[in-house]
């Protein structure tokens, strides 16, 4: 079924997604795609991909949802993979690395930074060689990976790609330009200069929105006509996400409510995930808010940009601050660029602002 309000697990779910699919599908246990990387707006469905993919591989694999790690401190984080790749070893009968480190997980807990980081490393080491020998690759799944960014483990990626070639990464994460930075497009990154596949995945054009909804109600069994169905893609546009949403909440509580329900739920998710944006962000939190009302408006360039913001603030603006503001709007995935112009990620932000105050 397409409509459901959780990630998919299997493919015969998954509308329109051949393409990522099967290029996803062709990177897994090659040696020269050692890190594949699925980028994607929120909600297009990065996460699906994943686990479907994960669910029907029949090689050794690992999946890790970086939110399951609490707090995201370096100690808990090489605590939490280390039990982990334990896990995997018994589970795969790697009985060497679990010799050699059943008491890791105590000594983990004492040891200092760099030698946390050697325990681990040493155990994927006894993984990797292990995986040589049985002429096969783990494939290790890290979901919103760019949350791991502070507690170094990109640096533990790195070293992955660089020394263990029977151990293949693939990263998905909600925040595109973080996800991006983390996965080495930034020289300061760990991961930079290394090749990496990249699949993206795009919102849906009308005419597919149209047809993701129409083909949702026929598995429902549901009639549903045309004008709803123009009603709910005007206001909702192509994020696969929302109108997964939408067939949902119209199975359950009829059509007029259904389109209310979703722009209030749907906006008010992005309003959340605005304000814990903001939190962040100090005193800038009014201009990033200026900015994206201008733009809830319409689309604008750069220069456009820092003229309304100069003159709502009614002072000058420096041109760094405007290009590291828009920077961070686009890392978060808050705007996109088209052509020239900067414009919202998502329609669901033009109402998500109502509830954001400056
Ligand atoms: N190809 C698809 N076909 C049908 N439904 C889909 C598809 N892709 C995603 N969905 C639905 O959209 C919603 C969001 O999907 P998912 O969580 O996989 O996206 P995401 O990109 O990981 O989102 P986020 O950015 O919040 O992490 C879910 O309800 C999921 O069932
Ligand atoms: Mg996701």
């Amino acid at each position: 079924m397409y409509f459901s309000i959780e990630p998919k697990t299997s493919k015969e779910d998954l509308f329109n997604f051949d393409e990522p699919y099967a290029a996803l599908k062709k990177c897994i246990g090659l040696n020269e795609e050692r890190l594949v990387v699925v980028f994607g707006l929120r909600r297009t469905g990065k996460t699906s991909l994943m686990k479907v993919v994960y669910n029907e591989l029949d090689m050794p694999k690992i999946y890790i949802d970086a939110r399951e790690i609490f707090p995201l401190t370096p100690l808990s984080t090489n605590q939490y993979l280390v039990s982990i790749f334990i896990e995997f070893a018994r589970k795969y009968d790697i009985i060497k690395a679990i010799l050699e480190h059943v008491s890791a997980v105590e000594f983990v807990l004492r040891a200092e930074g760099k030698e946390r980081e050697a325990i681990l490393s040493s155990i994927l080491k006894n993984i990797n060689a292990e995986m040589q020998k049985r002429k096969t690759h783990l494939v290790i799944f890290i979901d919103e990976a760019q949350l791991l960014k502070p507690t170094g483990a990109d640096r533990l990626l790195a070293y992955i790609y660089d020394n263990l070639k029977h151990i293949q990464i693939v990263v998905a994460g909600s925040e595109i330009g973080i996800l991006e930075e983390f996965a080495g497009q930034n020289k300061n990154a760990s991961l930079f200069g290394r090749a990496k596949k990249q699949i993206t995945l795009n919102r849906l054009r009308p005419e597919q929105s149209f047809l993701f909804l129409k083909k949702g109600f026929a598995q429902a069994k549901k009639q549903i006509s045309e004008k709803e169905l123009m009603a709910a893609i005007t206001e909702i546009d192509g994020i696969v996400g929302w109108l997964s949403m939408y067939g949902w909440h119209y199975l359950k509580i009829g059509s007029k409510k259904a389109l209310e329900t979703i722009v209030k739920d749907g906006s008010k998710i992005i309003a959340d995930e605005l304000e814990a944006f903001l939190s962040y962000r100090g005193e800038a939190r009014r201009r990033y808010l200026i900015m994206l009302r201008t733009l809830s408006i319409r689309e604008m360039r750069w220069n456009e940009l820092k003229r309304t913001l100069e003159l709502e603030e009614k002072k000058k603006i420096n041109d760094s601050h405007i290009s590291n503001y828009i920077e961070a709007l686009v890392n978060y995935g808050f705007i996109e660029k088209e052509g020239i112009n900067y414009k919202l990620a998502d329609p669901l932000l033009k109402r998500g602002l109502d509830f954001v105050k400056i």
